[in-house]
């Protein structure tokens, strides 16, 4: 693997700056102070992150036929929750700092409050990290519901469900994406570690002897995903957890990490559940979790191999790996060079000038590229200036209408990286970008 880059000092304020000035991502209830770990989506970044989940369904359900998709319910009673675990451990270090009386994670600290500096806490405690709420008019213990802290327990929940309605049998996935909730301690870093967040998981279940091998590729697959998508390789690593450090599920989990302003942190987990959460929510239950063989004849519990992804949190990273700085015509440009499949927009209409002559054609170029790409439209300003503007925004491709469009019915296509442009026919022009796109795939 090549050597650890070097970043910008300031890459982390600079991106989180940016995608509050051109509408990536907001501080949620922002007029009224903000409200402290959650944050909104703006008319970018929600773009964004529909297309970073869009490329993870189209890599884990749309090109396989051994995985299909769920959209469980994010609400869930104390039963389910009990039985996978997440009542009793699902819990991280609480301490008090006994000066100024913050709360922090133990484990997130080095024994130095983060406010004061001192060093003096009290015993740590374990804090629950689910939101418990009530379902329901009447209080009281049976109305007790729970927000999931993962999407995971609505795939092992739905196991014979699935396995009863497709005709799939081991090994096979069950994919979900969603919200998922947990009342951290110390969220932070912009949208790393929020307490409203959006999962992308997947759960294999595999004949328990084959679960080694499954693993193994999972961990494969799931690197070269972010790698496909953009991130260069030594931005990225595998980090195999001590046994010791393992979440009361796993027999084993190896993260995919990335290289975040503050050195190398989680961006997905990739385990070895075993046959954990079959076996607990068949206990709980009473509903058989297994598969019976027909070639063998015989019945087992599947062992589950699980790529956990953050979708917020894979949308932060291909910011910041994306994020550039470089000069074009003597001018420092700020450059977002992000995959065309994750960009907000693909395609920037650019009438070269506001006159009317423009309109009608402008508009018509923008109806036959609309049904095939996410277009922005813009007609103000200079165009050096509109230009710079797709550039930091990450929009891979700008067409510009001008006069001569009137007469030879084609326009300009320039090209975020290079900055190279080239004339093309209107009639060709959805079968060029397309090429231009998948090109650099
Ligand atoms: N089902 C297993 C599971 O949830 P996890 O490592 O706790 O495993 C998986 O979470 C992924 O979800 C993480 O790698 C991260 O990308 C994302 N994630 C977890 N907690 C998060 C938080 N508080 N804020 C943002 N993303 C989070």
């Amino acid at each position: 693997m090549s050597d650890t880059p070097e970043l910008d000092p300031d890459l982390l304020e600079k991106v989180t700056n940016l995608a509050k000035r051109r509408g990536f991502i907001f501080q949620s209830a922002e007029i009224y102070g903000g409200f402290r770990s959650t944050y909104d989506y703006g008319p970018l970044g929600v773009n964004m992150l529909r297309n970073v989940k869009n490329a993870w369904w189209y890599s884990m359900v749309q090109t396989r036929r051994d995985i299909v998709g769920i959209d469980a319910a994010i609400l869930g009673p104390p039963a389910v929750w009990a039985a996978s675990g997440h009542l009793e451990t699902f819990t991280d270090p609480l301490v008090d700092c006994l000066n100024c009386k913050e709360r922090w994670r133990e484990d997130k600290i080095d024994g130095v409050c983060p406010n004061c500096g001192s060093t003096k806490f009290t015993e740590p405690r374990a804090f629950n990290l689910m939101f418990k709420t009530q379902a329901g008019p009447v209080e009281g213990e049976g109305a007790t519901a729970y927000l999931r802290p993962e999407t995971a327990q609505g795939i092992f929940t739905n196991f014979a469900n699935v396995l009863a309605t497709t005709r799939k049998k081991p090994p096979f996935g069950i994919a979900q994406v969603g919200k998922s909730f947990r009342n951290e301690i110390t969220p932070q870093n912009f949208v790393f570690r929020t307490r409203e967040f959006e999962q992308m998981e997947m759960e294999y279940f595999v004949a328990p002897e084959e679960a080694p091998e499954w693993h193994r590729y999972w961990i494969e697959t799931r690197f070269a995903w972010y790698i496909d998508l953009g991130i260069p390789e030594n931005w990225l690593r595998k980090y195999e957890h001590a046994l010791a450090d393992l979440s009361h599920y796993s027999k084993g989990t190896t993260d995919v990490e990335f290289f975040y302003p503050w050195g190398w942190d989680e961006l997905e987990g990739i385990a070895n559940r075993g046959d954990y959460d079959l076996t607990q929510h068949s206990k709980h239950s009473g509903v058989a979790l297994d598969y019976f063989d027909p070639t063998t004849n015989e019945r087992y519990t599947p062992y589950v191999i699980e790529p956990a992804a953050g979708a917020t949190r894979a949308m932060m990273a291909f910011l910041l790996a994306a994020y550039h700085e470089d000069v074009v015509e003597g001018e420092t440009r700020t450059v977002l060079r992000l995959d065309w499949r994750l960009a907000p927009y693909q395609v920037a209409v650019l009438p070269l000038s506001k006159k009317s002559e423009l309109e009608g054609v402008s508009a018509e170029v923008l109806e036959i590229l609309q049904p095939h790409f996410m277009c922005d439209y813009d007609v103000t300003q200079s165009i050096g200036r509109r230009y710079r503007r797709q550039d930091e925004i990450g929009t891979p491709l700008c067409v510009t209408v001008d006069f001569e469009t009137l007469n030879d019915r084609a326009v300009t296509v320039r090209d975020r990286d290079t900055t190279e442009q080239v004339r093309v026919a209107l009639t060709d022009l959805v079968e060029y970008i397309h090429s231009r796109t998948r090109n650099e795939s």
